[in-house]
């Protein structure tokens, strides 16, 4: 895919979750050398034989291709990586904490051990010390003011700010794209108050900038708002275009259209206008909550922040309200088929799903629940042993008194209606993410809902 080229050739990815391991991998198709470390040890056995923890398209051929290629490697020696390398890129989780913060506990010990490493050097990295600083780079999504805290961290743990240099390198991949997203990025942000960190970054992502990728250079601040803001935003226009759709439902104007004639403006763009039943995963519930949280400590307004959040936390709660409309309000007792529980399409992760508000909301209104999705059935099991769970959308639909699409799996948009009208023992069905022509449905007889489609009366 790339042509290595003679980059800087000493990283150390501390870390080997989701964000880590693309990092990783994609730092060493780069044509560095990378190891990626990590406490898990059982983990780094796998992945030192090439099994991957995470379903990620692309990312298992990514690995084996530059493990093979001798520039990646894993270990579960974090302070060795740490010793015997310049560069340390921290892409540790960064959890919602109870109070919506973001949960620091895991980059804070990444940083006693990296003190730990430069107060005790192996003998023979002795000069690697005395020669070069490190470089540490924050890849993980950390709130505003991280850089600096963290090198006050350090300090307060007896290192000189001689010996090391921070930097803020936030991540923008997308789950399901996350190995296209990292190689061939809309921007690289490189955020650093000094010129040699900057420069080593730059040689590290020297093959992307020969493919022309834009790469900006910010203050450690700037960098880590970028982050918090680029998430927020695309939260609020989710938040925006999923009340529009509910308008719509009142009144009777199709909010696909709406969408596209709103997007033909190139100041608006067609991406991220597809309404549904909520954002959920692991960055836009906890990064717009974190950025509230931050402002707020700082004592000034981010009203549309919080009213998008605000927007979604009712709007996860629509898929079940659809169908109880078009149920009379009665699904007690009535089995209902759930197609979906990734929080999105092509990815296993169930963070902050949709579906587990609407699951949730079914067997609160006393409903069984026969669930299918491609990807992300063991991880649901975890939330939901007690239900249902099926082999295919045909077996999940068979039987059931209603279906509910809540991820938007390309293989539902494929589905025979007449099929599922006969093994649904009623043919009624929301559509949560608009995949069926509601004109099809229609026409088969379904009594069905949208997410803004123009029923008027199918709310
Ligand atoms: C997001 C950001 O896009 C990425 O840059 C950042 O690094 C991490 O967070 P991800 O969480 O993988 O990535 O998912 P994304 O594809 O952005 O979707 C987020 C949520 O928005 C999902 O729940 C998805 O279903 C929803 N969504 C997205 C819509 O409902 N409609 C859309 O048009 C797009």
């Amino acid at each position: 895919m790339f042509n290595p080229v003679s980059a800087y050739q000493n990283i150390a990815v501390i870390g080997t979750g989701y964000v880590g391991l693309v990092t990783g991998a994609g730092l060493a198709e780069y044509g560095n050398t990378v190891i990626c470390a990590d406490i898990d040890d059982a983990k780094i056995q796998n992945l030192q034989i090439g099994i991957i923890p995470i379903y990620e398209p692309g990312l298992q051929e990514l690995v084996i291709k530059n493990m093979e290629h001798r520039r990646l490697s894993f270990t579960s020696n974090v302070a060795d990586a740490i010793q015997t390398n310049d560069v340390i890129f921290i892409a540790v989780g960064t959890p919602m904490g109870d109070d919506g913060n973001a949960d620091m506990r895991a980059v804070n010990s990444v940083l006693q051990t990296i003190a730990q490493c430069i107060h005790s050097p192996k003998p023979e990295n002795q000069h690697i010390l005395n020669k070069r600083k490190k470089i540490i780079v924050i890849k993980s999504t950390v709130p505003v003011g991280t850089g600096q805290w963290a090198r006050k961290q350090l300090e307060a743990m007896g290192i000189s700010p001689d010996l090391f240099y921070m930097v803020s390198n936030p991540e923008f991949l997308k789950e399901g794209s996350a190995v296209h997203d990292f190689l061939y990025p809309d921007r690289i942000v490189i955020g650093t108050n000094h010129y040699y960190p900057y420069i080593t970054m730059l040689d590290i992502y020297k093959a992307a900038s020969e493919k022309n990728i834009f790469i900006l250079e910010t203050s450690i601040e700037t960098a880590e708002t970028i982050k918090y803001a680029s998430n927020a935003f695309l939260a609020v226009k989710l938040s925006y275009i999923n009340e529009l759709a509910n308008l719509c439902d009142k009144t009777g104007a199709d909010i696909a259209i709406v969408a596209w004639g709103m997007g033909l403006d190139q100041r608006i763009s067609q991406q991220f206008l597809q309404p549904g039943p909520g954002f959920g995963g692991s960055c836009f519930p906890k990064d717009s909550l974190a950025l509230l949280r931050i402002a707020q400590k700082l004592g000034t307004d981010l009203h549309v922040v919080e009213a998008s959040l605000i927007a979604n936390e009712k709007q996860k709660r629509k898929p079940v309200e659809k169908l109880l409309h078009l149920m009379d309000n009665n699904i007690a007792g009535k089995t209902i088929a759930v197609l979906g529980l990734a929080f999105k399409a092509n990815t296993d992760d169930i963070r902050y799903s949709p579906a587990s508000t609407t699951v949730q909301m079914l067997l609160e209104n006393g409903a069984f629940v026969q669930a299918y999705d491609p990807a992300a059935i063991q991880n649901m099991k975890k939330l939901f042993p007690n239900i249902t769970y099926s082999s295919s959308a045909y077996e999940a639909l068979n039987k059931a008194d209603a279906a509910i699409i809540v991820t938007e799996w390309a293989e539902f948009s494929q589905l025979d209606l007449e099929r599922v009208k006969n093994l649904l023992k009623t043919p009624i069905i929301v559509d949560t993410r608009n995949m069926l022509d509601p004109y099809a449905l229609k026409q088969a007889g379904f009594a069905f809902s949208t997410m803004g489609r123009g029923h008027k009366n199918s709310l």
